[in-house]
């Protein structure tokens, strides 16, 4: 999508509403200025080292580094070079002279209600104790453990564990089918997976521990099954393979809370997360210590303006990586208290998560654009039923948020008290990359805004020129970036550094307006090019959602003999609307509008529902297929697979 044609910019979203933080947010900030923003921003950029040396120093290191940044073999960087560290130990053991070691670290609640706090002081046992365990089971460092647990306490003990023994973790998705855990536990040739007997979402159980059997009838590298009891007093059914599976709670029974962390060298691998790329296989993104550690310590502090006392919910799951970076590392490196929610947003009722804040006085909330609209769709009636006067700041991830529910969420969920960050990143960079600052950016509605400090962002075309709308790019290391693909060097070079000259491609195209401000149109691929106007599905789809009667849409490209692409429209309206033809044509009336008539969808899909992934992301692959009229691809990662099924029945019939 390269080039800046005068069209391309014209259709860019002309959003003018802004947004400034509150004096009394600025006032309490831990940054508060713009003239702060911009003397550290420039510091971090034009002396990267000097700057990521003195974030590093407040953090604990067995061995200090002697270099910052090795950037001899591109891409192949490496940072704190030579220093030794432990995460676990900045997450755990250096907040236990202080104060915080009796402070609630993690504050749990189940889908059915059931409820429990862990104290810094009490994770570290049970992170310790759990090392003595794996060790029985004979795991060391490097050794991979794979883990497929629900949203409980014991997921952020087990990956606690791991990273204190340096046993790289891969945490799978507790929604993956058997398949994809067999493709990923062969992948990384992991000797233990931990599991559990079950867990709950939308009012039924995950048979978990059936799923890693299946699983494991190919997987010779497993020697062992930890199996956590979702409730020990009252366990769901599930068997156990003797020799090979092994009960958490008899695990632990009896073992010594005594267990150093070992010291890891600052390039040793922390875990790996497999996600998709363009072609089928998904593929291991390595993170190392040190500069993750660094990098998601940073990034929460300033990105969410994290206090002591606050309550921090980031919704993910911690099978994604805004849960690993946002849930675990960067929050309790700060020593904060995070909530942590098992189940569904809509169980038993569609106001659960406003309950919740009522119930634990959450102070920030982080979630998803996807999320966003539905709660939109479902109402207003649900979060106005609760206090959600504690909220100081909310927060957003995953993709382009539509500046209509950005509204939303500012109005009807902050009360036009809280600032929103929009924030932009990828499991590959390890942290957030672009986002306000809550207490100094002015925001823009569908904006992530300025980059964070150390990131040298780039809008480039592809002879590698700058431009105001094109591709978007890193153009300077940073210390959370991935450091591979697992068992692929080929792949990571090709994929990520092999469109411009030490320049990382995340894949994204972006526009940049006269602020500067950067605004982020979605995967490149899904662009879309209809007779010469490069339209951004992501902007199309904006366009949609602003309709009062609209809730969710998906915009695609399919080929089109005359236009080389033509779009189309998968429209799911507000409860309470019908799909009409009059409707339609408003709709159509509505784009012309808009945008003008060269970006009119050829067709406009009405359907209830549209297929998402476990992690909320619309499978715009699966609906190419419908409106192209393949057999559909790979459903294995879909929530809800019937919901394409149908939509391809309709489609044919329309
Ligand atoms: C998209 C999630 C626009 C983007 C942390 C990126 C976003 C992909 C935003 C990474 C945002 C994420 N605005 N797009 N604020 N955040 N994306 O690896 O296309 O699951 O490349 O990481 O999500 O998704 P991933």
């Amino acid at each position: 999508m390269p080039g800046t044609d005068k069209k391309q910019l014209d259709t860019v979203l002309k959003e003018a509403r802004r947004f400034k933080p509150s004096k009394e947010f600025r006032k309490q900030a831990h940054i508060g200025s713009e003239a702060e923003y911009r003397r550290l921003y420039k510091k971090s950029i034009q002396n990267p080292e000097k700057f990521w040396a003195g974030i590093a120093s407040e953090l604990h290191w067995f061995k200090q580094w002697n270099q910052v940044l090795d950037a001899k073999k591109k891409p192949f960087y490496r940072w704190f070079v030579g220093g030794k560290t432990n995460l676990s130990y900045n997450c755990l053991d250096r907040h236990l002279d202080s104060p915080t070691r009796h402070k609630a670290a993690i504050v749990w609640e189940g889908e059915p209600g059931d409820r429990r706090v862990l104290t810094y002081g009490d994770l570290h046992r049970d992170v310790c104790v759990f090392v003595n365990g794996l060790k029985k089971l004979g795991i060391q460092k490097g050794d991979r453990v794979a883990i497929y647990l629900p949203m409980t306490p014991e997921l952020v003990i087990a990956v606690l564990a791991c990273a204190r023994i340096g046993a790289v973790h891969t945490v799978i998705f507790a929604g993956f089918s058997a398949e994809s855990i067999r493709d990923r536990v062969q992948d990384c040739q992991a000797k233990l997976i931990i599991t559990g007997d079950g867990g709950w979402r939308r009012g039924k159980v995950l048979p978990l521990k059936d799923i890693v059997d299946e699983a494991l009838s190919d997987a010779p590298s497993v020697a062992s099954v930890v199996v956590v009891r979702r409730n020990l007093d009252n366990p769901l059914p599930c068997h156990m393979k003797d020799g090979r599976d092994h009960w958490y709670h008899e695990l632990i029974d009896g073992m010594s809370a005594d267990c150093p962390a070992e010291k890891m060298d600052s390039e040793d691998l922390l875990f790996l997360l497999y996600t998709s790329g363009t072609t089928g296989k998904p593929k291991g993104i390595i993170h190392t210590t040190g500069g993750y550690m660094v990098f998601t310590y940073l990034t929460t502090k300033y990105t969410f303006d994290l206090k002591p006392e606050d309550m921090f919910w980031c919704t993910a799951d911690i099978g994604w990586v805004t849960g690993h970076s946002y849930i675990i590392y960067g929050p309790l490196q700060n020593g904060a208290t995070c909530l942590l929610y098992e189940g569904a947003p809509d169980w038993p009722h569609r106001g659960r998560f406003w309950e919740m804040i009522q119930r634990y006085r959450v102070n920030i909330f982080y979630t998803a654009p996807t999320a966003i609209r539905a709660f939109m769709k479902w109402g207003d009636e649900w979060p106005n039923k609760y206090d959600l006067s504690s909220l100081r700041l909310l927060g957003t991830v995953g993709e382009p948020i539509n500046p209509e529910a950005w509204m939303w969420y500012h109005k009807t969920i902050g009360h036009k008290n809280c600032p929103i960050v929009d924030t932009w990143w990828q499991t590959e960079t390890g942290g957030i990359m672009i986002t306000p600052l809550p207490g100094v950016t002015e925001t823009k509605p569908g904006s992530a805004t300025l980059p964070f400090f150390g990131v040298a962002p780039a809008i480039l075309n592809d002879a590698g020129k700058e431009v105001n709308a094109g591709y978007l790019a890193i153009t300077q290391p940073w210390p959370g970036m991935l450091r591979g693909v697992y068992g692929d060097p080929e792949r990571y070079r090709q994929t990520y550094w092999s469109k411009w000259k030490d320049i990382y491609f995340p894949g994204d195209g972006a526009r940049r307006d006269k602020d500067g401000y950067y605004w982020i149109v979605g995967r490149v691929d899904d662009v879309v090019n209809v007779a010469g106007h490069r339209i951004g599905t992501a902007e199309l789809e904006s366009i949609f959602v602003e309709h009062p009667r609209v809730a969710e849409s998906a915009v695609i490209g399919v080929a089109h003999e005359l236009k080389g692409q033509a779009m189309v429209a998968f429209v799911s309206l507000r409860d309470g609307n019908t799909e009409t033809d009059a409707l339609e044509q408003e709709l159509k009336d509505w784009v012309v509008k808009k945008i003008g008539k060269f970006a009119l969808p050829d067709r406009i899909v009405f359907s209830g529902d549209l297929p998402k992934t476990r992690s909320g992301k619309i499978m715009r692959r699966l609906l190419r297929d419908v409106a192209e009229g393949r057999a559909l691809g790979n459903v294995t990662t879909l929530a809800d697979a019937t919901v394409v099924e149908k939509l391809k029945v309709q489609y044919e019939e329309d």
